[in-house]
């Protein structure tokens, strides 16, 4: 081999050991990048709240951060390895394994938090808490599948609530309960006023009558003035009428719903003038009391709305039975004026929440669907059988 041809080869050794040289130094570069973005990460589990496990396709605890070990009350090392049903009740890990080797098949590479599923986990002291739960998957080079759990412990947010769901049960039944009262006390109070009141009208009508008789004879100008008195009688005998009529429809007693409905919708019509289309089926039997009283004291609230509210200038009151899916009853109350923005309504208003207890107390619901510009509806539908 002659000097020249050595020495080439040489060059070219040494390019070689220069590129391994390079490609040394990008790879130890590229270990350290791959040992920070570790540190990193466990950084990351070390301090999440969250549980955080991952599990081999066995279903083998192959990693369990910190806040695994708070929630479940067990360290990493007695669990790495153990199946994944040791965090479970007994009775939910083969659904809870087949729901993973399900979605280890599926195309999803995670459950994301919008979907999270919500399931019960086990401490280590076999106490159960709801927890929230969230997964996804890898699939590792060698075809291996490691799927990576994050769990959130939910006892605390079930409790406010449960309890707020158990506060606003208690509201609820304590509406029901202020609304019945003041149907009881309104009946008390239009009773006495009919009665009591109503009956010394007409005692003293009666007196004056026979008074201006005796009188007139003898002092025609006493007669005119007694003639007034029985007057203001009459009117103040007609006002006591009207106000226990408000308190409580005697009609609804005597004559029953659709007469009732049609006396208020008679005076309605008299005061506002807004052309009024009443549209009611005959109930046959009567609805009961409390469901009469319902129903009326809604017709009441809505036409009220209508005439402090809409600036209408026609509704349409519509009450008919429907047989199903129970049989129940449709109460509909629509106008045409100036709707209003349901979203936007006075937080201390009581007229349309009373409505929707009255419905709810009784099985039923009230719907009122209005827009600006586009008139309102509600409508309510009340079982005829009370549901449990
Ligand atoms: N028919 C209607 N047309 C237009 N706006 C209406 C109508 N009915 C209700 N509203 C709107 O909805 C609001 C709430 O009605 P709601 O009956 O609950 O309260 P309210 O009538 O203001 O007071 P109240 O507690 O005395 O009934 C009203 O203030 C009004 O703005
Ligand atoms: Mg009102």
């Amino acid at each position: 081999m002659c000097a020249v041809q050595l020495n080439d080869e040489l060059e070219a050794l040494r390019a070689r050991v220069a590129k391994l040289e390079e490609l040394q130094a990008r790879s130890q570069e590229t270990e350290k990048q791959l040992v920070l973005s570790n540190q990193r990460l466990a950084g990351i589990l070390s301090i999440a709240q969250d549980a955080i496990i991952s599990i081999d396709a066995q279903q083998r605890i192959q990693m369990f951060n910190r806040g695994a070990e708070q929630i479940f009350g067990y360290t990493a090392g007695e669990l790495l390895g153990e199946p994944l049903d040791v965090l479970l009740p007994d009775r939910f890990t083969k659904p809870h394994k087949s729901y993973v080797e399900e979605f280890g098949k599926g195309p999803d590479v995670a459950r994301m938090m919008g979907e999270r599923r919500e399931i019960l986990g086990k401490r280590k002291d076999g106490s159960e808490f709801p927890a929230e739960a969230s997964i996804s998957k890898l699939v590792q080079p060698d075809r291996q599948i490691v799927y990576t759990v994050i769990l959130r412990d939910i006892t605390d947010r079930k409790e406010k609530e449960d309890e707020l769901r158990a506060s606003r049960e208690e509201l609820r039944r304590l509406a029901a309960h202020i609304e019945s009262v003041r149907d009881e006390e309104s009946k008390r109070i239009a009773r006495e006023v009919h009665d009591e009141l109503g009956q010394s009208l007409t005692v003293l009508k009666m007196r004056l009558t026979s008074l201006t008789g005796e009188i007139g004879a003898r002092d025609p100008s006493l007669e005119h003035k007694l003639q007034e008195l029985i007057d203001n009688v009459s009117v103040t005998m007609e006002t006591v009428r009207h106000i226990a009529t408000q308190l409580r429809p005697s009609l609804l007693d005597s004559l029953g719903l659709e007469a009732a409905i049609r006396s208020h919708v008679e005076g309605f019509q008299e005061s506002t003038r807004i052309d009024t289309v009443v549209d009611l089926e005959k109930l046959d039997p009567e609805p009961d009391p409390q469901l009469a009283i319902a129903l009326f004291r809604m017709v009441q609230e809505a036409l009220t709305n209508v005439a402090r509210h809409s600036e209408a200038t026609r509704v349409m009151i519509g009450l008919k039975k429907v047989p199903d899916p129970v049989p129940f009853l449709r109460l509909e109350v629509s106008d045409n004026g100036k709707g209003f923005n349901i979203q936007k309504t006075r937080r201390n208003s009581l007229g349309l929440v009373g409505m929707k207890e009255r419905a709810f107390n009784l099985g039923g619901d009230v719907s009122v669907q209005s827009q600006p510009g586009r008139g309102t509806r509600m409508i309510a539908c009340i079982p005829l059988e009370k549901r449990q």
